[in-house]
């Protein structure tokens, strides 16, 4: 199985992200799949011109010259998409979306009505190329991922993907620091694994293991009022070395 995972956090290594991502992916290559991960902020893409030369200008192909001449071919061999995003104002970042607009060469102008929906026809795609999400948040509740999911499963409608359903974690940034404080949270680094594992083996992700990811780990209160003397004693040591 060939997957191509993106890390569109711009902390890259350093963030949240990171933290479900890389486990996710280790359970990928565990069950043999083969991973390119690739770190959105390191590529060069531009934005989308909209101008559809993709299509009618020559074919397949963008007009702009840049990493997606290195990506589309990958792309449109892969059996797996995994979009590991953090969620910014309610979605996937900018840079990701940029990624997404700038996949369009890889389907066809033409209209087509699928399952009773006007879509285009996709110009290489293997038919069963899978699309999975992998994204963490600041806040603590789930249904901060609604819009987000929403999205991506409407991105596997429009390109013609399957959803292969998304790994959630609430507070991703804060694991490290829980688990130095010797709250029992390895449940919930092995769900990141499992899951992988078991996409990678050309199965479903277990809704079980998907609500370990998730968890609480610390009741929300916690998480808080924790969160805020942290910013509150950076504020305060910013003020302190501005006075100095
Ligand atoms: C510009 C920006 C917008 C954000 N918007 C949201 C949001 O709408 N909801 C939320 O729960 N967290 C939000 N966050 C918090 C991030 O999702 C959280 O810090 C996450 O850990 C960042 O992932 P990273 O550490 O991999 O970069 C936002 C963070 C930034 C920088």
């Amino acid at each position: 199985m060939k997957v191509v995972a993106f890390n569109a956090s711009p902390k890259m290594e350093h963030g949240g992200t990171a933290v479900v991502l890389n486990p996710f992916l280790d359970g990928l290559r565990e069950a043999g799949a083969e991973v390119e991960l690739f770190y959105v902020r390191k590529l060069n893409i531009k934005p989308c011109l909209g101008d559809f030369a993709c299509w009618l200008k020559t074919p397949g192909r963008c007009s702009q010259r840049d990493d997606m001449d290195m990506l589309l071919p990958k792309l449109a061999e892969a059996d797996l998409v995994v979009l590991g995003t953090p969620v910014y104002v309610d979605g996937m970042t900018g840079a990701l979306k940029t990624v997404l607009d700038r996949m369009v060469p890889l389907v066809q102008p033409f209209f087509e009505l699928r399952e009773d929906h006007c879509r285009h026809p996709r110009r290489y795609e293997k038919a069963d190329r899978k699309l999975a999400l992998v994204s963490v948040c600041g806040f603590t509740e789930l249904d901060n991922f609604d819009p987000l999911v929403t999205h991506v499963k409407a991105i596997c409608k429009n390109m013609g993907s399957e959803y292969a359903g998304a790994v959630l974690r609430p507070y991703a940034m804060a694991m490290p620091y829980i688990k130095r404080k010797g709250v029992p949270i390895d449940d919930v680094f092995e769900a990141f694994k499992e899951a992988g594992r078991q996409l990678g083996r050309g199965g479903r992700m277990d809704p079980a293991v998907l609500a370990t990811a998730s968890r609480e780990m610390v009741p929300r209160e916690v998480y808080i009022s924790v969160t805020n003397a942290s910013f509150q004693r950076d504020l305060e040591a910013l003020a302190k070395t501005a006075g100095d």
